[in-house]
């Protein structure tokens, strides 16, 4: 292997066809991403949904990574893609961008721990899906939004009818993890521990409490899952 190719088991079975039956489509720099934060979920009974099954590699990819007790579950909207079901793989037809369609999914495959959002790309497709999915998600949880590139395609991609791109909307969600640190004049009460607070917690919203980080990388946004606190500072 090149040197400066990753090396880990994910990007093994990538470029060993042997490893599975079907071909796939992802760009290399991918696989560190993904083996960063998708690794601790591996050898664990959970659930992994895909948007974009296309010719069905990554599903296979995905369950060989993840091991047997995962369940793994595709999202296409093109009917082909039902023939990529099989052991420990179920696929589902529809839209990415209709709600009642992912709400349905849910209510049968229950919550993943994983998304992997590599579907249509365009900004409402990303964003629908992410508002009606990462509220599901358990902690710990990740979500990834891949090709987020589209965001400079213009038209659809960048646009989701009010000329924001799912960029502007993860950014928009970077800054919601600060919902509680946000404001200059509440500094100084963050120098008390939570519960010592007057006037108890401070209201955020799910996302704020709910969400750990927000990662950016070239092409790839990844939300990752936590219980937050209100947080505290101290000198000591
Ligand atoms: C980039 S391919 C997926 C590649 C696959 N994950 C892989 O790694 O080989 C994108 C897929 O998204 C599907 N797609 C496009 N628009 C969609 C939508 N609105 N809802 C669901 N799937 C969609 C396409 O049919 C196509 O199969």
């Amino acid at each position: 292997m090149d040197r400066s190719e990753p090396d880990h088991d994910l990007h093994r079975i990538f470029l060993d066809p042997s490893r599975r039956t079907r071909p796939m489509h992802k760009w290399r720099h991918y696989f560190d991403i993904y083996e960063r934060f998708i690794a601790p979920f591996r050898g664990r009974p959970i659930t992994l949904l895909e948007i974009g099954v296309h010719q069905g590699g990554s599903l296979e990819m995905w369950r060989a990574y993840l091991g047997p007790q995962a369940r793994v579950v595709g999202i296409d909207i093109d009917p082909s893609c039902a023939a990529f079901a099989g052991e420990g793989v179920e696929v589902f037809i529809g839209d990415q961008a209709d709600p009642a369609f992912l709400r349905r999914v849910l209510d049968e495959v229950g919550p993943p721990a994983v998304v992997v959002d590599d579907g249509g790309h365009t900004a409402n497709q990303q964003i629908t899906s992410f508002e009606e999915i990462y509220p599901a998600l358990p902690c710990p949880g990740t979500y990834l939004v891949e090709d987020t590139h589209t965001a400079f395609w213009g038209g659809e991609y960048a646009d989701r009818y009010d000329g924001r791109s799912f960029l502007d909307y993860a950014f928009d969600r970077c800054r919601s993890l600060h919902e509680w640190t946000m404001r200059r004049h509440a500094f100084e009460r963050f120098g008390t521990p939570p519960d010592e607070r007057r006037g108890g917690a401070t209201p955020v919203s799910a996302f704020c409490r709910r969400t750990g980080s927000v990662s950016f990388f070239d092409s790839v946004v990844v939300f990752e899952r936590a219980d937050r606190q209100e947080p505290w500072h101290q000198i000591r």
